[in-house]
């Protein structure tokens, strides 16, 4: 009886939410439709039309660049969205010229790439995937959120989920790596955490999955270039994590500057009408990358903007940034029969939507609000999620005779290096409105964390760049002064232990940053090379947005730390591992290259038909470097060790609507508590279609105490063995399955799985 009673309260339970949901759903829906009728042609483009502020931008500077005539066309109702307008004085200011002047008063949509916090900066997002807990980011996400949405934003250009396999291309560092079950789940958890259940609470924004679709892939990793992938690819490796985000209710998509099959990704109808707003029935609206419908005329797809107007909006790209195609041209094409004005209803029916759940109708200043924005942003409680989403994201890619972590009663330590005592750097690329240097430097959060009795002899040795430095400029590398070596060579002599902090400068990577030579640039190996000679406890710690090439550093160093960019906490968080108040967890999610010529190098490539040595040399190789990275996917070491033993599964054959069952013992068997994160990979030897060498299909972060062990258990279903054919068709087939798992993508223990009709 008390079972029927719990099963009718849930029952109910679930009737009523959803009822409520359909509730909002139909309110949102009458209240757009009423809108609408009222609507002109010309005041419906308005809505599709998106520019940005003057005061900052984020790509080529504007052609028709008159204030007036973008104040007039605010004020006129011709503007649905901005992008580079925050503060919520400045919000205030702009949203009061649309809704106080125009017609409707139909609020504008503020717009923003928050891409790894507002002003608190997290780490990088390649960062915060390499803690492999999407919990990371989700909460920076929201922190982010909270942030944004007190300064009167209402709209992320973010997460992007692009998979990076080329180091070459600067927006790896955007990104989650190179695997697109990692790059789903995170990106989920950031939708999660900057949408979270409801877009009108003031704590938080819309979410944008970008770019739609393959930007990625760019040849020879050089940004905004050609992309030419075939549709295995497509479906197997650029689309699910775009699925995943499209089926769990992300507001907005935004598409992307590369052709695809030869269509400019923003003229594309089969990716955005077909796919996207068809078959995956996606309820949002796409937003044009900066100027990309422009530029379909440029890729020669157009032979001018009018045309490429109609074309992006009949493929389904519903807002224009920053092209200012659809203002001038829409009602022209209508008028002569070229876009259904349908199609127009439509976008238009998508963006008011959005506005009306963020409550935009209810209060259009409603995120604007100056004592919220004091309050909420750069707090204390902002900057300690900051410090420990930093320190779970770092990777320890070495540790020779167990130097780290150091005692925070270390007599002398050294810390050297052109990133030592920066405080730009750590903040990263796409950074907000950090404020610049206000990261913890390393030597700051050194200094903080050991005993007053350490002797800190901190020299640079040299600069890593020279001249000016920032976001919309080309950087210039320091290749010949010296000047700074003997100080720091001095100071490793008197030390016991070198902290030497190298690595890129944060403009070397995001957008428009792609590099042809990714080894440390400048003076900083032969600063090395100096200190080394002078002292044997080489502790590097890395700052890089992007995996380098480091063969050298990597076989002379005594100890490894990757730190990324960490953001505002950056030197605290540093320190925390260092001293082992943090024992590291984070493993690769790129695969680091021994040089650029591997590059795209990544663990999920397919077999060829000459995988292995042949006896001569006619095989698939290199003739002057092995085929594997340096550093593989996954891979990241710990102050303690695990062992994995008992890797068994449930049955050796299975039917192919069964589940696998595997289960193995963790053993925490070193001297720290620690975490390990277990993986798990599959392989399908013979299927319809050559698959991958390994596929991750499951991982979980597990703690162990110093001696504990526990047994974990993965479940596999045929949702994780399937895939798709070149067609999109979802396959599962029966036959061998190979299941790998282990510490990471190398280190692997196998067991084979049949799956019987
Ligand atoms: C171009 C970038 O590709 C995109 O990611 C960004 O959101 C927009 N510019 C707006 O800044």
């Amino acid at each position: 009886m008390r079972k029927y009673l719990i099963f009718g309260i849930i029952y109910f339970l679930l009737l009523s939410a959803c009822s409520k949901q359909d509730t909002t759903a139909s309110k949102a829906d009458k209240f757009v439709n009423d809108l609408m009728s009222k609507m002109n042609l010309q005041e419906k483009i308005g809505q599709l039309n998106q520019c940005t502020s003057r005061w900052e931008m984020t790509g080529p500077a504007p052609k028709n660049d008159n204030i007036q005539n973008q104040l007039d066309n605010i004020k006129n109702g011709k503007v649905g969205s901005m992008l580079n307008v925050n503060g919520a004085s400045e919000t205030y200011e702009a949203q009061k010229l649309a809704v106080e002047n125009s017609r409707l008063g139909i609020p504008m949509m503020f717009a923003y790439d928050v891409i790894h916090g507002y002003k608190t900066m997290f780490p990088i997002p390649l960062a915060e995937a390499s803690s492999w807990e999407p919990e990371m980011a989700k909460l920076s996400a929201e922190v982010a959120a909270k942030e944004a949405s007190a300064a009167g934003l209402h709209w992320t250009f973010a997460p992007m989920m692009d998979v990076g396999r080329d180091a070459r291309w600067g927006r790896v560092m955007e990104g989650c790596g190179e695997d697109p079950y990692l790059a789903s789940i995170f990106s989920l958890a950031r939708v999660q955490g900057f949408q979270g259940d409801d877009l009108s609470d003031d704590y938080t924004i819309a979410a944008c999955a970008k770019h739609f679709a393959a930007y990625g892939f760019s040849e020879s990793g050089r940004d905004y270039n050609t992309v030419d992938i075939g549709s295995y690819t497509l479906h197997n490796i650029v689309l699910p994590p775009f699925k995943a985000v499209a089926n769990s209710g992300v507001a907005t998509f935004m598409n992307s500057f590369n052709i695809i099959n030869g269509t400019p990704a923003t003229a594309n109808k089969y990716l955005q009408r077909d796919l996207l707003k068809g078959e995956w029935k996606y309820e949002g609206f796409v937003v044009s990358d900066w100027g990309s419908i422009e530029e379909v005329a440029y890729h020669g797809a157009a032979k001018d903007l009018k045309k490429a107007a109609e074309r992006c909006l009949n493929a389904g790209s519903d807002m224009d940034m920053e092209s200012d195609a659809y203002l001038p041209y829409l009602k022209e094409l209508v008028a002569e029969g070229k876009v259904d004005e349908n199609l127009i209803d439509d976008a238009v029916r998508r963006i008011l939507k959005i506005k009306y759940k963020l409550g935009l109708f209810d209060d259009p200043y409603k995120y604007s609000n100056p004592e919220r924005e004091k309050e909420r942003i750069y707090n204390e409680e902002n900057r300690s999620a900051a410090r420990k989403v930093a320190k779970r994201s770092m990777v320890l890619l070495k540790n020779n005779r167990q130097i780290l972590p150091l005692s925070k009663e270390i007599k002398s330590l050294a810390i050297i290096g052109p990133l030592a005592n920066d405080k730009d750097v750590p903040l990263g690329s796409w950074r907000a409105k950090a404020i610049t240097n206000s990261a913890v430097s390393l030597l700051e959060g050194v200094k903080a964390a050991v005993s007053p009795n350490t002797k800190i002899n901190y020299a640079k040795g040299c600069d890593l760049t020279v001249g000016e430095r920032s976001f919309l400029q080309e950087l210039t590398y320091n290749n010949n002064d010296r000047s700074e070596f003997s100080e720091a060579i001095k100071a490793a002599k008197q030390s016991e232990v070198v902290l030497l902090t190298i690595g890129e400068d944060c403009w070397q990577t995001g957008e428009a940053r792609s590099q042809t030579d990714i080894q440390l640039k400048g003076l900083q190996m032969e600063l090395f090379h100096a200190i080394r000679k002078v002292n044997k406890n080489v502790v590097v710690v890395l700052m890089n947005g992007r995996p380098i090439a480091i063969p050298e550093l990597a076989e002379k160093a005594d100890a490894i730390l990757e730190t990324w960019f960490a953001g505002s906490e950056s030197g605290n968080a540093i320190a925390d591992v260092l001293f082992g108040d943090y024992n590291p967890a984070g493993k690769l999610t790129m695969s680091f290259p021994r040089n650029v010529g591997q590059c795209p190098i990544y663990y999920n490539h397919m077999k060829t038909g000459r995988p292995t040595p042949s006896g001569n040399v006619f095989w698939s190789h290199y003739t002057d470097a092995p085929n594997t990275p340096l550093f593989p996917f996954g891979y990241g070491l710990s102050y303690t060790n695990f062992t994995y033993s008992q890797v068994k599964i449930d049955k050796e054959s299975y039917q192919l609507n069964e589940s696998i069952k595997l289960s193995l013992l963790l053993s925490n068997t070193g001297k720290y508590e620690g975490e390990e994160v277990v993986q798990v990979y599959i392989q399908a030897p013979s299927a319809s279609f050559a698959r991958p060498v390994k596929e991750l299909k499951a991982f979980k972060k597990i703690k162990l105490a110093v001696n504990e062990e526990r047994k974990i258990i993965f479940e596999l279903n045929q949702k994780d063995l399937g895939y798709y054919s070149p067609e999109g068709e979802f396959l599962f087939e029966s036959g061998d399955y190979n299941i790998y798992v282990g510490t990471n993508s190398q280190e692997v223990q196998k067991i084979v799985v049949s799956f019987i009709q």
